[in-house]
């Protein structure tokens, strides 16, 4: 159910092409985000996950802030935290457009936009401008569409956001990037796993902090395959 305010709030957004109403509620949140007081602190709230105490269990899911362009606006809105991505090492445009499309009456939407993104550079100068800031803010990374050799990718993910991000996510799930699903078939899934997780031992060991690590999934496996992802891990966590 969503009140009043709310529903204007909607019909003015939704005047506009989905992606349009994405970058004006972003651009809202940069000019006003000063005003956002921070998520209400309630005990019974409270998650403890990780090594990480979230506020609240609400976040703000990767895809909303590509560019770490508003964590600190979403997390004064009140979300207990924020995920900013996915991001890839270069910048790339994304799918051509439309590539979201509104299932208004299945209160939902497509979206194939296909990680655009501006880049490992512009997030990272963004996230160390904002270096000792509270909040949760977690950082979502990716592989780029034409990069030949993706794991290398999320290698360089994960030493260049490692000691900036309170945890980061290692993003296989999406259907938008040819192949990139291909990454939770048991080998290739044993090579990232080994890959992204001795780049955080490194970068843990040099910034003497903990960065947990999730590995986000397709929300569509059978569960043979779920089955295989969860011995890799299982694998990895035994001999890390
Ligand atoms: C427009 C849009 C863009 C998204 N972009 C990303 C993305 O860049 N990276 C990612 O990991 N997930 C992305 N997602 C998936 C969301 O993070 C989330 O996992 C998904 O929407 C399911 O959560 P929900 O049921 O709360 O919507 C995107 C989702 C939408 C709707």
């Amino acid at each position: 159910m969503i009140g009043g305010v709310e529903r204007i709030g909607q019909k003015l957004l939704f005047a506009f092409d989905p992606e349009t109403a994405h970058g004006l509620s972003i651009a809202a949140l940069k000019a006003g985000g000063s005003f956002c007081r921070g998520p209400a602190r309630e005990a019974r709230l409270e998650v403890k996950a990780v090594g990480l105490t979230f506020p609240n269990p609400l976040g703000m899911a990767a895809g909303y802030d590509k560019n770490a362009e508003v964590p600190d606006a979403l997390i004064g809105l009140g979300f207990g935290f924020a995920e900013v991505g996915t991001v890839t090492p270069l910048p790339q445009a994304g799918n051509p457009k439309p590539r979201i499309f509104r299932l208004t009456q299945d209160h939902a939407v497509i979206n194939r936009l296909g990680f655009n993104n501006e880049g490992h550079e512009r997030c990272l100068a963004r996230l160390r401008a904002r270096t000792g800031r509270r909040g949760i803010v977690g950082v979502n990374i990716g592989a780029n569409k034409d990069s030949s050799d993706r794991i290398a990718d999320y290698r360089l993910g994960v030493e260049r956001f490692a000691s900036l991000a309170s945890y980061l996510t290692v993003n296989i799930s999406s259907p938008n990037t040819p192949g990139l699903r291909a990454l939770q078939a048991r080998e290739a899934l044993a090579e990232l796993l080994e890959a992204v997780v001795e780049a955080r031992d490194v970068s843990d060991a040099a910034s003497n902090k903990h960065t947990p690590l999730f590995l986000k999934i397709a929300p569509d496996l059978g569960e043979t395959e779920l089955d295989d992802i969860a011995a890799q891990v299982l694998a990895k966590r035994s001999t890390a």
